[in-house]
């Protein structure tokens, strides 16, 4: 695919000067950085597959802008991807900081012809992977997240919305089709069979996969998931929120890259997260030093996944009991709250259904498929590398094969606990 006309991004990323340049000519982004243009610091601190992220920072401010290419960054440009990739970003960012201001980086530029985002440079802010893999508590992780999950699924659904808004807002995100297609082959089709574009840790882990790769009943689940991402557009998802996707300080939470953003099921937001923190929680077991040592850290981490469920189904509840303005289950039909009690409990245990299935997935296709996460790359020891991913794919396994709305949020942590516990060298 070509780049869209729209968007004739240039074909190289800019270097600094080019950026300068830019900048000073740029009224918005000179007033910015006051008058001390000459001293601009401009550094590119991108580490992510696809695009470029400078660090600019002048008269005492500072900005994080991104510039996607016409290409993905890691091809080094033989993989053509439209940069209005960048436009679905700034939308999306928009849309969350009307409903969670708290926890998404305010936009302070954007241009559309040079595919350039500027937003404000988090800072001491780190990625939260990196603080997870470093052992790092974060106390209000959890509740953040809940708060910043249930504000933006219940606002960009049919329960807040009119049915013309939304219809309007699915229709201006339903153009991100080559993000979506990453997604669909990525996470939901190429784990799950062969393909040159898997990898995993061979050839201690070529027995699961080929369990996995024969397991129909796993791959009907994992089908019918990925039906309702086709098909369903609860809300307006990030759609790719893992921990990479999240900077954070012991106080502050910020979902950033929200690039892949399209209406979906709300399950897999919830799912590609706690799916990511699962990954993370087997993975600790590789880096003790002593045995237990990050028993602590294990026990946060798994706390962390069952208050965000709690914490969101709580939310989410309250906004249906008191802000349902939208035309689904209008509250003029429906005078008497309590009446609705019965169809929000089956619509949250919906919810925690398809989240449950979709972590599954994600630990699936993390350990198998072409994206791993530096949770498990960064492991030097093979075999306790091995045995983390086993477990991942062990848990992965049951979450998809579990029938489909019998399991709590605790029942799957409890899971994940007992699997550690079972381990050998426990
Ligand atoms: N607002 C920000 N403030 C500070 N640092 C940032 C900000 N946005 C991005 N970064 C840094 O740049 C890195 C890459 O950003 P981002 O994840 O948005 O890029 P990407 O190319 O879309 O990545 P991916 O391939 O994971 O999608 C982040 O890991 C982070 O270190
Ligand atoms: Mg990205």
């Amino acid at each position: 695919m070509t780049a869209s006309p729209a968007i004739a991004a240039p074909s190289q990323p800019l270097d600094a000067a080019a950026l300068a340049a830019h900048i000073a000519a740029d009224p918005g982004l000179s007033a910015f950085f006051g008058a001390d243009m000459a001293n601009l610091s401009i550094r590119e601190i991108g580490d992510g597959n696809l695009n470029f992220v400078f660090h600019v920072a002048g008269g005492g401010r500072a900005l994080a802008i991104k510039q996607a290419m016409p290409y993905s960054r890691m091809s080094g440009g033989a993989r053509a991807l439209t940069a209005e990739r960048l436009t679905y970003e700034k939308l999306a960012l928009e849309e969350f900081a009307r409903h969670a201001p708290a926890h998404v980086p305010a936009i302070h530029h954007f241009d559309a012809e040079r595919a350039l985002l500027g937003q404000e440079f988090l800072s001491p802010h780190v990625i939260m992977r990196k603080g997870m893999m470093d052992g790092v508590v974060y106390p209000h992780f959890a509740e953040h997240m809940a708060a910043y999950l249930s504000a933006c699924l219940f606002a960009t659904s049919d329960f807040a919305l009119t049915a013309s808004d939304k219809r309007r807002k699915v229709a201006r995100f339903a153009g991100n089709v080559e993000l979506c297609e990453i997604t669909e082959r990525l996470v939901f089709t190429e784990p799950f069979t062969l393909s040159d574009n898997n990898r995993w840790t061979s050839p201690e882990l070529d027995a699961e996969a080929a369990a996995i790769r024969g397991d129909e009943v796993l791959k009907q689940a994992v089908s019918a998931l990925k039906l309702a991402f086709l098909t369903r557009s609860d809300a307006l998802l990030h759609a790719d929120l893992h921990t990479g996707s999240i900077m954070l300080t012991e106080t502050d939470t910020r979902v950033i890259d929200p690039e892949f953003a399209v209406f979906g099921p709300m399950g897999f937001d919830i799912g590609m997260l706690i799916g990511n923190l699962f990954l993370n929680c087997f993975a600790q077991l590789a880096y003790e030093t002593e045995p237990g040592g990050r028993a602590a850290y294990r026990a946060f981490v798994l706390g962390a996944v069952e208050e965000i469920w709690t914490g969101f189904a709580a939310r989410f509840a309250a906004l249906w009991r008191e802000k349902r303005t939208g035309d689904a289950y209008p509250m003029r039909l429906f005078p008497e709250a309590a009446a609705l009690e019965a169809v929000l409990a089956r619509y949250l245990q919906d919810v925690l259904a398809d989240a449950l299935g979709f972590a599954g997935v994600e630990m699936i296709r993390r350990t198998l498929g072409r994206a791993h996460t530096p949770d498990y790359d960064a492991i030097t020891d093979r075999q306790r590398r091995c045995l983390s991913e086993k477990l991942a794919l062990s848990h992965g396994v049951m979450l998809l094969r579990a029938p489909r709305g019998g399991m709590s949020m605790t029942e799957a942590t409890d899971a994940a606990r007992r699997l550690i516990g079972a381990a050998p060298g426990r």
